[in-house]
């Protein structure tokens, strides 16, 4: 009776504290200046799932180029849309960092697709005409679509 009392309380305290490697995700979202990625254009979710070695599980996460489509654009925005043409209720918005990657951990219900697209720090526009069913950006661009850019 007691050991079990214990162990519920070392339960409980672990889900209170996050207890981040338990599981081996956690909680990793872009942000706009911040510079802790790497691997530009790479499909992040070779690596970010669930059994993968990158640090927390990424439900979306890619690359943005600037017109060069050899560097990053630094400091854009992602954003996740309900609707066709990128109307409807925005479901995500997600800071891209300064190399231009983005990710995030957070749970995304894509249901029957969502539609996408990337925004310029000056107000500039890019949107994805067909809906997407998962996150993984970079497992199509650069490989069966171009690079995503800015221009
Ligand atoms: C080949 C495997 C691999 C790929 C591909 C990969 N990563 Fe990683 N990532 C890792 C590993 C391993 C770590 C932890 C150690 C390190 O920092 O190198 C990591 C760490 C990170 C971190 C730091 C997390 C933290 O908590 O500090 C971020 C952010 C990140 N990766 C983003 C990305 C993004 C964005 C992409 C795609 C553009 C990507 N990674 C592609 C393996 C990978
Ligand atoms: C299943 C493959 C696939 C995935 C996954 C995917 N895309 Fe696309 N994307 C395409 C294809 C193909 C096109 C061109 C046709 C279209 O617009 O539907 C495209 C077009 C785009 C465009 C318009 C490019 C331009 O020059 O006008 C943007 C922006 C874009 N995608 C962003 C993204 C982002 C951001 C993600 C991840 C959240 C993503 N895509 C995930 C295949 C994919």
């Amino acid at each position: 009776m007691k050991k079990s009392l214990l162990i519920t309380a070392l339960i409980l305290l672990g889900l209170l504290s996050g207890c981040e490697k338990e599981d081996g995700n956690e909680k990793v979202i872009s942000r706009n200046n911040t510079d802790e990625s790497h691997k530009l254009g790479q499909n992040c979710m070779n690596c970010h799932v669930q059994g993968g070695d990158g640090e927390g599980w990424f439900t979306l996460a890619g690359s943005l180029y600037d017109q060069t489509k050899v560097n990053g654009y630094p400091n854009g925005n992602v954003k996740l849309f309900a609707e066709f043409n990128n109307s409807g209720t925005i479901i995500k918005d997600i800071e891209i960092d300064s190399k231009g990657n983005y990710f995030t951990t957070e749970n995304i219900d894509f249901g029957n697709g969502l539609y996408v697209g990337v925004y310029g720090t000056n107000g500039e526009e890019k949107i994805m005409l067909s809906k997407i069913t998962n996150g993984a950006c970079n497992s199509c661009h650069g490989i069966s679509a171009d690079l995503i850019s800015i221009y």
